[in-house]
């Protein structure tokens, strides 16, 4: 697609904002929680920041560089700048299209949740039963179900595609600008509602005050394994929380206007990000270690529920709430159904911009195109717990039996593909290209890059050695070599 006909964003907010609408996603409300719990809490945040603002920074200022200074999608985008860099764009293609079929079966999961709670809030239904326990089954019914996910999911992928097929400007960019106030305010609201619940407190401090406790081994005293772990699980969810090395910020770049800064648009899209990933934390861990102390489960056991802290630990607490519990999970679920949704359409709009741009074809062919193939994904991921359930995938890695297909996409991408891609555009830009090529960019039209210096030092050396640390302790984990398991 040439220059001029290519869409543009209508100025910088729009692109921050659509920018951090990818970011803000499950990522923030689902996973940041769950492992902020399980690494304990204030000492997981500050190693978080860190990484946000040193080689979070460096990468996603590469990334949108990269495609506003060639205005294409990440299939193109690498071979135009080099030759033969063209096989990363290949992979950070391959990303999305892998993740959006499963990303939006979760989405699937949301909405059904947040039906279930409209249900329970105007009928005074109780599906998920009147007391805590019936919420496990309830879960595992819905995921083992042989039509519900796939139906669910094909809602969530359908409301994707109306929004992706209207374009960047009257599609994406306006649909932010009503789902991404709503998310803030209800977050905020939430958020508010919980901290002022009485005996909150422990939950809070437990949450936001950095302890040495975190980073104890099975004697009591200080691990180096543990801090080795906690640094490597928040770099992983850097990864995903702000949408790099999977094409997304390439996409997004491409549009973007040569006069704006992208320094300060990159810091900007890391405060929105970081500032949700807190709050879901201040919505979720209190109540959890609430209910913990209420119903005498060790604070330990019930922070580390994992995944599933969000879909079975948090509508048990809510459950314990009475009505309010319900009020609150109608607000709750309706707000990560924004989040996830703003988040899946940048991930499909990665696909839809690189078929565009390799094919040549419309914007409403490729939406359909790629529709397609995202719904025969999901697929898999949806009656992967259902009907499918027999089936495994490589046995042997991360469980002896096998993986389920979500857990599969979620382990190829997130583990293997993105820390190859993230590593190999460091060495790309850093060695071969020279990070001179991304500076001009960031300088054209006369804009200052004031973290010049220290960004050469990321991308060439900082960036790539925390990357294959993450990537061998990522293929470690999976063989179960050296404990890594966490
Ligand atoms: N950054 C988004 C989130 O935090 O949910 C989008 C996303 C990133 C989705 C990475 C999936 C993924 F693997």
């Amino acid at each position: 697609m040439n220059e001029q006909k290519r869409s543009k964003w209508s100025g910088q907010l729009a692109f921050v904002l659509a920018a951090a609408a990818s970011a803000i996603g499950l990522g923030n409300l689902w996973r940041f929680p769950y492992l902020a719990a399980q690494y304990g809490g204030g000492t997981f945040i500050a190693v978080y920041l860190i990484l946000v603002v040193t080689l979070g920074f460096a990468l996603m200022v590469t990334e949108i560089a990269v495609g506003r200074k060639t205005r294409q999608a990440p299939l193109t985008a690498y071979s135009k700048l080099n030759g033969k860099w063209g096989f990363i764009g290949f992979l950070a293609t391959l990303i999305p299209v892998l993740i959006v079929p499963y990303y939006c079966v979760i989405g699937g999961w949301v909405i059904k949740y947040f039906v279930t709670y409209v249900h329970m809030v105007f009928t005074g239904a109780t599906p998920m039963g009147a007391g805590a326990a019936a919420s496990d089954r309830f879960f595992e019914c819905f995921i083992s179900s042989n039509f519900a996910p796939f139906g669910y999911g094909t809602i969530f992928i359908l409301i994707c595609a109306s929004v992706i097929v209207m374009g960047v400007k009257n599609g994406i960019e306006k649909s932010n600008m009503v789902m991404m106030p709503v998310l803030f305010i209800l977050a905020l609201a939430i958020s508010l509602y919980v901290v002022l619940l009485p005996g909150s407190g422990a939950g809070l401090k437990y949450y936001l005050v950095p302890s040495m406790d975190a980073l104890a081994g099975a004697d009591g005293g200080f691990s180096f394994a543990r801090l080795a772990k906690t640094l490597l699980g928040a770099m992983g969810q850097m990864f995903y929380s702000l949408s790099l090395a999977m094409g997304i910020m390439i996409t997004y770049g491409s549009y973007m206007r040569k006069e704006d800064s992208i320094e300060r648009c990159v810091r900007r899209i890391e405060i929105f990000d970081t500032i949700i990933a807190i709050i879901a934390g201040l919505m979720i861990i209190p109540v959890v270690h609430m209910f913990a102390v209420k119903t005498g489960t060790p604070v330990k056991t019930a922070m580390n529920a994992g995944p599933g802290l969000m879909f079975i630990t948090l509508p048990k607490v809510f459950a314990t709430l009475g009505q309010a519990g319900a009020w609150l999970g109608m607000a709750f679920f309706g707000l990560v159904i924004f989040a996830a949704l703003t988040s899946a359409i940048s991930l499909y709009e990665a696909c839809v911009a690189s078929a565009c741009d390799l094919l040549g074809i419309g914007r409403k062919a490729a939406t359909f195109f790629m529709g397609a193939l995202i719904l025969f994904l999901s697929t898999f991921s949806a009656l992967g717990y259902g009907a499918w359930g027999d089936i495994r995938i490589l046995p042997g890695v991360l469980s002896a039996d096998g993986l389920q297909f979500l857990d599969f996409f979620d382990f190829i991408t997130n583990s293997l593909f993105m820390p190859v891609v993230a590593l190999a555009t460091c060495i790309g830009v850093g060695w071969i290209m020279k990070p001179k090529v991304i500076i001009e960019e960031v300088e054209s039209h006369g804009t200052s890059f004031k973290a010049k210096r220290i960004y050469v030092f990321f991308v060439k050396y900082f960036a790539p050695v925390l990357m294959t640390l993450l990537l061998v302790s990522e293929v470690c984990r999976a063989l179960n070599i050296g404990g890594w398991a966490i």
